[in-house]
């Protein structure tokens, strides 16, 4: 019988945060590079729009480093939204059980993040949910996003599937799950290639466009729209 489960990733929601770090190689690390470009950027109040909040480990964390961000977190899955309300205790954030092609903000945000869940999207879907994220963000705000992505050649691919997969290994799954694991690439989520990526952000309209993480198969790309200089 198929597993159903209560969002897009294979964990239910209650187990993610303690499963996440099995999976993703240098998880954490996303959030110390995103929290590190958002300080480049030198905003002086943070409207932040989180897409695909998921558990709201995000926000648990940059309320340390940012304690004035307004955040806005958004997520098609309830019980994701569930577990980000009860670690989110106390503070002030704005939640939206929506998937990201259903916003509808018009400048409302200097800094939209979306990490590891934009990758869920078919083409179509992620170009709509591309623009919305460009119309949520008021000129001069940026998109940073960490997701899954592919190698341009096949064979590269499925080497680092497997490279992938001894990382999952290493960190606690049997075989049998890492490779399961690896088997929702491209039937599950819908990676692209970085080239891909960077011409989907561009023909958006983002001017400037930069690849600051990669590791394994996980690229943490940001994008300005009208950068001001
Ligand atoms: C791997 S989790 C990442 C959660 C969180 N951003 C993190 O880094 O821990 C993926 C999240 O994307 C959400 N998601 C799936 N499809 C989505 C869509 N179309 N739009 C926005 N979020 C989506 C899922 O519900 C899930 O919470």
């Amino acid at each position: 019988m198929k597993h159903q489960n209560d969002n897009t990733t294979p964990m239910p929601a209650a187990e993610y945060d303690e499963k996440i770090n099995r999976t993703i190689p240098y998880y954490n690390e996303f959030y110390v590079q995103t929290f590190d470009v958002v300080t480049q950027c030198g905003y002086a109040q943070l409207d932040w729009l989180d897409l695909g909040c998921g558990t709201g480990i995000l926000e648990e964390k940059a309320f340390r480093e940012f304690p004035s961000a307004r955040f806005t977190a958004v997520d098609p899955s309830e019980k994701m939204l569930e577990q980000a309300r009860n670690k989110l205790t106390g503070h002030d954030v704005h939640y939206i059980n929506k998937k990201s092609r259903e916003i509808s903000f018009q400048e409302c945000f200097n800094v939209v993040t979306a990490i590891q869940s934009h990758h869920y999207m078919k083409e179509e879907e992620r170009r709509e949910a591309v623009k919305r994220v460009y119309d949520a963000l008021r000129d001069g705000g940026i998109f940073i996003c960490f997701e899954n992505v592919v190698p341009e050649s096949e064979t590269v691919k499925k080497q680092e599937l497997l490279r992938w997969g001894r990382y999952q290994q290493r960190h606690g799954k049997t075989e049998a799950e890492a490779l399961a694991h690896n088997a929702r690439c491209g039937t599950s989520y819908f990676p692209l290639t970085v080239r891909e990526h960077i011409d989907l952000l561009k023909s958006i309209g983002f001017t400037d466009v930069h690849v600051f993480w990669y590791s394994y198969m996980q690229m943490g790309v940001y994008a300005f729209k009208r950068l001001q200089k």
